[in-house]
Order: structure tokens, then sequence, then C-alpha cells
């Protein structure tokens, strides 16, 4: 994407946001790393960087949706150092509310599952969480669907969440026989009843058990939520005058597609500690997002509220 000449400066970013009516605002994993949470693949301090111990060939796979199904304690064990937990939120989160209350706002699509943007009273009308979150958790087998902090304390203890539902009914039915769901046998044919009553072979049929909870989070293999396009494509990309990127090294498609497939004269701003090079922005701005937004804000003359708890 070649560069708008016209933007250089950091003043020129300032005059764009005042100018802006209606903003773009794309974030990951940076806008939360100052309230200790960390990213993804910076090097020692990210998640990625971390998960050594489990011994998988690439550390994504701990989202990914076909490792889930074979062996989903890989997940929850980490899941409980992921999930939300206190009300806190960066001035980074305060920037988003701010372009909210100032009413230029179009839409945060943000990567992140950790709810953050709620804290700083960002409104979910203005959020697409691009990525799911852990607001809700659905059954594998029966797509049961719960409240998230339903299973936040199994979560937490590191207990793998069971469908209740499903748990329901294996009890309802029992173990009898009847009950049990009959294995094909070899030739792909289902056993007759009276063949597979006579069995003794405890592989002929299998013990029925509970779904296993999914938080509602978007795996690798699974579909972004149908709103991220929608609302892309068929109303935003038309409406935006300025897109921010902050603390994302748009390394995940299709979220990394959404500066290509803007508008070439909307002015894109880039806001990370780390320079991404497959896409060009018009004015990058690297360093820490907190102090970046909070610099914009001073020379745009806002007030920029936040509410950290240190980190230590
Ligand atoms: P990454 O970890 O890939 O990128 C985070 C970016 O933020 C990096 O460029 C960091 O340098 C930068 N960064 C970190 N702290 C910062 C700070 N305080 N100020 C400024 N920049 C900072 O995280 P994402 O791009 O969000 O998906 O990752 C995208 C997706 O990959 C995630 O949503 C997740 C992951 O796999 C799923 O889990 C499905
Ligand atoms: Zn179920």
């Amino acid at each position: 994407r070649p560069k708008l000449p016209q933007y250089n400066s950091i003043d020129d970013a300032v005059k764009l946001l005042r100018e802006a009516k209606n903003i773009i605002v794309l974030t990951g994993a940076g806008i939360s790393t100052s309230l200790g949470i960390p990213d993804f693949r910076s090097k020692d301090t990210g998640l990625y960087s971390k998960l050594a111990h489990l011994g998988l060939s690439d550390p994504q796979e701990v989202f990914d949706i076909h490792v889930f199904r074979e062996d989903p304690s890989i997940f929850f064990s980490i899941a409980k150092d992921i999930l939300p937990t206190e009300k806190k939120f960066s001035p980074t989160h305060g920037f988003i509310k701010l372009l909210q209350d100032k009413g230029k706002l179009l839409t945060n699509y943000t990567q992140n599952i950790d709810n953050i943007e709620a804290n700083a009273g960002v409104l979910p009308e203005n959020i697409v969480q691009c990525h799911g979150s852990f607001a809700t958790a659905t059954c594998v087998k029966c797509q049961h669907k719960v409240n998230g902090d339903a299973i936040f304390n199994e979560i937490k203890e590191g207990i793998i969440p069971e469908c209740t539902v499903c748990r329901k009914r294996i009890a309802e039915e029992g173990l009898k026989p009847q009950g049990l769901k009959r294995k094909r046998s070899t030739n792909g044919q289902q056993k007759d009843r009276k063949e597979f009553e006579d069995s003794s072979d405890e592989d002929d049929y299998e013990i029925p058990t509970p779904g296993v909870m999914k938080p509602d989070i978007t795996f690798f293999g699974e579909d972004l939520p149908d709103e991220f396009g929608q609302r892309l494509i068929h109303r935003d990309r038309e409406l935006a005058d300025l897109v921010i990127v902050i603390g994302t090294s748009l390394k995940v498609a299709p979220v990394a597609e959404v500066p290509g497939i803007l508008p070439r004269n909307v002015p894109q701003i880039y806001i990370s500690r780390t320079p991404v090079s497959h896409t060009g922005f018009d004015i990058d701005m690297l360093g820490d997002c907190d102090v970046v937004v909070s610099e914009l804000c001073r020379r745009a003359g806002w007030d920029l509220q936040h509410q950290m708890i240190p980190v230590d």
C-alpha cells in the first residue's frame, strides 16, 4: 500500500485525530501488556515464548480447534492465565473511550479476548471482538451455550468444564446398553442389536461422556464472528475516515488484511513497539502505546482518563 505523502509528523497525526469523524481503531494484545497481561509474540515475554513445557510443535496449537477437540486439557492448562479478572484498563483503552465520548469512534475491532475495552466504558455496539471472548462458552457436543462466568471457577482450578445438559441427558438415559451409541464396526455397518448385546467386547460401544465447554474465543481453524466481515465490508469500509492500528503484530489473518482492504485515501496510523513490514502505514509511531496516545491527547488538548493497577 503506497504511503499518502501529505502525512508524516506527530502533528499530522494530531490534526487527523481532531478532524476525523469515523475512526476505525484496530487493536491487539499490545494495548494490555502495561496491565501485566502478556501479548503473544513478543520475544521472552509473549505467551507463546512461555509454552515450551507443553511440548507442542507450534505454541499456537493451544488455540487450534483440531488440537482442542483431540485434547482440551492443553488449552485448559493455560486458560486460567489468560482469563479476564480485575476491572482495570490502560491509557490506551481510555483513549478508545475518549474517541467514543467525542463521537469519533466508528468501531474498535479488537483481537483481544480480555474484555478490557468494556472496563474502560467502550460500548458493546462500538466493539467487534474479532477473536470472540470469554463472555460465553459453548458445548462442543450439543452446542449448549452458557455465560462465561459459569465456568470461570473450573477454569481457575484447572478443571476441564463439562456440559451440564449432556451430563443430565446421560444420567437420564443411564448406562444401559440401549443408551449407548454403537460404534460402527470395521466394515462400516452398525452391528445389529442381537450381536451388540451378545458382545462381551467393551470396545463395541462408546461410554457416553458429556461435551467439553469451550469458551467462545475464535481458535485457529474456526470462523470469525459474522459481525466482523458484515460490519467491515458492508458498513465501515464506506464510512471510515481514519484508521489507527495499535499494539498488534498483524500476523493473523483475516484481521491482518483489514488495513489493505480499506480505501487508499483513508489515512492509516500505526502505534506499536515493533514495526510491521508487510503493510505500509502513513504514520508510524513506534513505542509504548500508552505513552504515544498520551502525547497525542496532550497535543490535541484532550483529557485522557485511565485506571491502572501497577504491574509488579
Ligand atoms: P502479538 O503478540 O502478535 O503482537 C503484539 C504487538 O504489540 C507486538 O508488535 C508488540 O511489539 C506490541 N506491544 C506489546 N506491548 C506493547 C506496548 N506496551 N506498547 C506498544 N506496543 C506493544 O499480539 P496480536 O497481534 O494481538 O489469537 O496477536 C493476534 C492474535 O494472535 C491474537 O488475537 C491471538 C493470537 O494467536 C487467538 O488467540 C485466536
Ligand atoms: Zn452438551
